[in-house]
């Protein structure tokens, strides 16, 4: 153990170091190409809302000037959107959804407590609770690649401090019945924080994938977290927001950071928020492209699981690493390291370069199959 690593906590010293994925660049060089279709970390590939990118050039030029410091405009604007009061009191505003999340960790997780995920989702969650000296307990999700939720209400003990919901889930992009979720929730203990993410419900078009905002009261210890970075395209930005009761939003208010948004990103989120236009035009794209790949990739064989997101999970029946190696060759990055491979849907330009690129590999039959 190196003299650095004494003076580290131990929760840090556990954690593995991030492996980021593949860039364009990378690929590009590797393989001598001259364009690269990055679908690997379901960014919107309808671009930002133009007029997001003029407020952000207008607020540039005021950069010398701290923002608002606790973000109270933006957090009054999201209340009224979602229907709370105009206090900005129920909702916070992070470094992107992943900045909430280290938040609960740092405020709420200490050595031994116990937080309880779905496996496969989001790692961020793990994470936060290993930083903190937790431990994770996961729940696998069905053959259907849908959540369990009795066996995570069963893995509830007295030392469970967080149960996390990715509603819809990443990688699976599976949805929860909406209705069994409300229940569960409803009967989750009081020493236990229920999170619920949903980064993606935006891009989900089935009315029956229902929002568990209006859930929020000041009797159930409820998270709910957001994010611009899908639906409004602004993952470069880092701006995310959840909402809560007012109990808990001044514990967590007091423990963020003051400035957590710049003056660029809070005038580029507040103007994508009144872009009507682009929201419905991502959706729909979104929509159409979801579609698309899932016939595509069914009349290939491939099983699809029902996706409410901006990306397909899908079991092509052929090893996945092996899989997104062969698709870089041609130019094409998706994610090859879960069970299953995800490909984010890109527009209908770029879903079609998909299904012709996957198709060109898969004839060459130079990928083995999976051993499942
Ligand atoms: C399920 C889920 N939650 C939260 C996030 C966090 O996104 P961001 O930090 O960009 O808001 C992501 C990002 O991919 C995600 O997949």
């Amino acid at each position: 153990m190196s003299d650095i690593d004494k003076l580290t906590k131990k929760g840090i010293q556990n954690i593995p170091a991030y492996i980021p994925g593949r860039t364009s660049e990378s690929v590009k060089e590797k393989y001598g190409l001259d364009k690269v279709l990055k679908l690997a970390s379901n960014e919107n590939q309808y671009g930002v809302s133009p007029k997001a990118v003029e407020a952000m050039v207008q607020a540039a030029t005021e950069a010398n000037i701290y923002p608002d410091p606790f973000c109270l405009q933006l957090r009054k604007k999201l209340g009224k959107k979602f229907g709370f009061d105009e206090s900005g009191d129920n909702v916070i505003i992070s470094q992107g959804g992943c900045g909430i999340i280290a938040l609960l960790g740092e405020v709420f997780i200490t050595e031994g407590d116990e937080m309880i995920c779905c496996d496969p989702t989001f790692d961020a969650y793990a994470g936060a609770c290993r930083r903190n000296g937790g431990i994770v307990v996961k729940v696998p999700v069905t053959k259907e690649q849908l959540y369990d939720l009795d066996g995570i209400f069963a893995a509830i003990t007295e030392k469970t401090k967080m149960i996390f919901i990715c509603n819809p889930n990443n990688p699976t992009g599976t949805a929860v019945d909406s209705s069994a979720l409300m229940a569960l929730i409803k009967k989750i203990p009081k020493h236990i924080i229920t999170v619920v993410d949903e980064a993606y419900i935006e891009l989900a078009t089935d009315p029956a994938v229902r929002s568990m905002v209006p859930l929020i009261t000041e009797d159930l210890n409820l998270i709910v977290i957001r994010t611009f970075s899908k639906l409004y395209g602004m993952a470069g930005v880092r701006v995310g927001y959840s909402f809560m009761n007012k109990e808990l939003h001044a514990t967590l208010q007091k423990a963020t950071t003051v400035f957590v948004a710049g003056r660029i990103a809070l005038a580029g989120v507040m103007a994508a928020m009144d872009d009507e236009e682009f929201v419905l035009q991502t959706r729909k794209g979104i929509s159409q492209g979801r579609n698309y790949l899932t016939k595509e990739l069914t009349a290939m064989g491939w099983k699809v699981f029902e996706s409410h997101t901006n990306f397909i999970y899908t079991d092509s029946g052929l090893q996945t690493a092996a899989l997104a190696n062969e698709l870089e060759k041609y130019g094409l990055i998706i994610r090859g390291n879960f069970k299953y491979s995800r490909i984010t849907i890109g527009t209908m330009e770029q879903n079609k370069e998909v299904i012709e690129i996957i198709k060109k590999v898969i004839s060459k039959g130079n990928v083995p199959k999976s051993e499942q």
